[in-house]
Parts: structure tokens; sequence; C-alpha cells
């Protein structure tokens, strides 16, 4: 295609766009300091001044939507196995902290259902990932997460993001209007033909991997009017160009790196440089 230079016609001029202030988000929660994708990761993330967190979701085998990143169980749990061979009771019996610190032994899978009453609790906006593994079904995940999150979040605290084509088509036919779901195009590195499909899904912003963001393509995804999620970024003096592209938002293990780096922050004082 070659129209990825020219803004579509149903967008905002750049010009007429809400301004955006960039903003970070918590990746698996702050999973720099507590076990990915928990209650306690959220609840860290929260305690450290994040508003927004990532989060994954994926079926269980009896179809109970729980935060979960992987395939299987054995690097983020005291067991191993599937998560789809699971149902929730064994789901729940598995230590999912202590392979992160002993402080966090006990530490439970968090269902899709308990993880949204917390950021409910919390105020919080959450990056809803569905996360397609290998050999999962996109439909039945969309089914099952995608009503009771909408049902929990206003949207200007929800963004849907997900690889999956087919989550994200499952997740649009169900929702059909763009402000009441805001969905994320997730890719390594954006396509030739982004535009299309942002289209297609009438697509709110895409994530990419931010050491594969090239200027050009930031530039051209802005000036369409999409936001600009950047994962997964934790080094925020070689983040600090790409601010100047127009990204939006970056997706980090530890959003308080960023404390002094976000476009406008104040820097640190003389008295907080380390001696
Ligand atoms: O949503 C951004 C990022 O989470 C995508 O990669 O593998 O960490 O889920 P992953
Ligand atoms: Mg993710």
């Amino acid at each position: 295609m070659n129209d990825a230079l020219t803004p579509p016609a149903e967008l905002v001029s750049p010009a007429d766009a809400p301004k955006v202030v960039p903003f970070t988000v918590a990746h698996r929660g702050l999973s720099a300091h507590a076990p990915e994708n928990t209650l306690s990761a959220v609840r860290a993330a929260h305690q450290a001044g994040c508003s927004w967190v990532e989060l994954d979701v994926q079926l269980l085998g009896d179809g109970t939507p729980v935060i979960w990143h992987d395939n299987g169980v054995r690097r983020c749990s005291d067991s191993r196995g599937k998560l789809a061979k699971l149902d929730l009771k064994r789901a729940q019996s598995l230590d999912v902290g202590r392979w992160f610190s002993s402080e966090f032994a006990g530490e439970r899978m968090a269902t899709l259902e308990d993880m949204l009453r917390l950021i409910n609790e919390l105020d919080m906006g959450l990056n809803l990932e569905l996360k397609v593994n290998r050999g999962r079904d996109a439909q039945a995940l969309v089914a099952a997460a995608l009503p009771m999150t909408l049902a929990a979040l206003p949207s200007e605290r929800l963004v849907v993001s997900s690889f999956s084509l087919s989550a994200l088509a499952s997740a649009r036919a169900h929702e059909p209007d763009p402000d009441r779901l805001r969905l994320g195009l997730l890719f390594e590195k954006i396509p030739r033909d982004w535009l299309q499909e942002a289209r297609r899904f009438k697509a709110y912003s895409l994530h990419v991997d931010w050491r594969k963001l090239k200027e050009s393509r930031a530039r051209e995804v802005k000036a369409a009017g999409y936001r600009l999620f950047c994962y997964t970024a934790n080094d925020p003096v070689a983040f600090s160009r790409q601010w100047d592209w127009g990204v939006d938002a970056v997706i980090s293990d530890d959003p308080t790196l960023y404390e002094h780096h976000l476009p406008g922050a104040v820097p640190p004082q003389s008295d907080e440089t380390p001696t």
C-alpha cells in the first residue's frame, strides 16, 4: 500500500487531536519489583505512583479468564504443565509468588474478575493484552474476557490490545463502537500496511517494540491521529529520543525509572544526584 502518509479522513487532523500527556504503563504490573501479572504487582504499581498497568489475560482449561503470560506455568509458579490443562481449583493451588521472592510466597493466580475489582478499587487504567498463545482459541478468550472487562471499566481507563488478528477482529465484532472499546494493535515492528489494519479494526493505538520503532514510522502513526505505545523499555535515557517522535506511552517493568525522564518532567535536583 502507498497511503501510509495520508491521514485517514475519518480521523481528526493532528492539530485538532487532543493533546496526550506522555505517560507510563507498568508492564505485567510493577514486574521489576513483584511477581508479574499478580494482584501484588498491581498493588505495587499503585503504591509506586503508577496509574496504568499492562496485564495479559488467557483462559484456564475450564474457561476461567486469568491473568497470565506464558503457555505454561513453569516459569512463574511452583509447578509445571500447560495453563490450558488446569481448572480454577488447581490453578489457585499453585504458588505464583515464591519464584520471584519469598516475600511473595503464597500469592495466588489472579482471575480476571478479581483483577478488575482491584483495578477499580485503585482507580487505575488497564491495558489488557488478549494473549493468544500457540494452540489457544482467540474467539473463546474474547467471549469470556471482554464482556466482563467492558462492564467493569469505563472506556477512558481501558485499552485492549493483542498481537492476534483473530482476537482483535472478535473484540471489534463484539463492540463495534471505537469510543466504547479502545483497541490497540500490537506489533513487534510496525508493518507497511499498518494503516489498513488500523482502519480495519477502528484502532485507538499501535503498540510496538521500542527497539524496532523508526522515527519516520512513529511520525506517520502520530500524523494519522493514532496513539503510539512502546514496550518494554526499561532504560529511560536510551528511550529519550522516542518521546520527541511523539510516543504517547512507555510500557516498562519499572515506570518509576521515568520519574525525571518524561517530557516536561522536572530534572533531578542536585541533592538527589548520587555522589
Ligand atoms: O503489551 C506489551 C507487551 O506486554 C507485549 O509483550 O510478551 O510482554 O506480553 P509481552
Ligand atoms: Mg503483555
